[in-house]
């Protein structure tokens, strides 16, 4: 009989979690991530959807201007441990920099077909995903998404992502003040990468968030 030979996936896998312990033990005195004011434009209302997928409303047939970014991760304490069940909430403007909210002038022409605000609990190994937009830049700001963690312990951090490379952040003031340390940057900077596989046109980044 022919021996059976694992699929790449399982292999894949396999190795991933041949990984875990090893890179939880290397990543204790991670540094956090800094938390950032929550800005003007946090949700007064919530969505009748307000799942991960904030580029498709649930009931319509269109799908939100601008290109989509999964938007993944784990949330991780300061030793590397999974932070199981936190609730991660991420809200950010339209592809025309357009907040769903009552002190956004020209709200009345913002995407319809844009979530702008989701959440989920993290899963028992600290995994969050989001289906999200590329965020865009809008007067004063350079581009960003929000976002705010809750444990299940009472913690609580209120931050915003940029992108890697965008040299509006050296110039946007939230950025520059929660920015101290060179390490904090790669805890709110996203690195872009296209990802085909994911879905066409697409964009993809992992950003874990490390909560003190
Ligand atoms: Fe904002």
């Amino acid at each position: 009989m022919k021996p059976s030979i694992p699929s790449r996936r399982a292999l894949i896998v396999a190795a991933g979690a041949s990984l875990l312990p090893l890179r939880s033990s290397l990543a204790a005195g991670l540094v956090a991530t800094p938390p950032q004011t929550e800005g003007p434009f946090y949700p007064t209302s919530f969505p009748a959807d307000m799942d991960n997928d904030l580029v498709q409303v649930r009931g319509q047939a269109a799908q939100a201007m601008g290109t989509v970014l999964h938007l993944e991760g784990r949330v991780l304490d300061l030793n590397g441990r999974p932070v199981e069940g936190a609730l991660v909430e991420i809200w950010q403007c339209d592809a025309q920099g357009l907040y769903n909210h009552p002190r956004q002038p020209g709200r009345e022409r913002r995407d319809s077909a844009f979530q702008g605000y989701g959440r989920m609990l993290a899963a028992a190994d600290g995994r969050y995903s989001f289906r999200a937009l590329k965020p865009v830049a809008y007067p004063g700001r350079t581009p960003h998404i929000h976002f705010k963690v809750a444990t299940a312990s009472g913690g609580l951090l209120t931050s915003q992502f940029y992108i890697a490379g965008e040299p509006g952040n050296e110039r946007d003031g939230v950025f520059r003040g929660a920015v101290r340390d060179p390490r904090q940057r790669e805890r709110v900077e996203m690195k872009l990468a296209p990802a085909p596989g994911l879905e066409a046109g697409a964009l993809a980044t992992t950003m874990d968030i490390v909560v003190g």
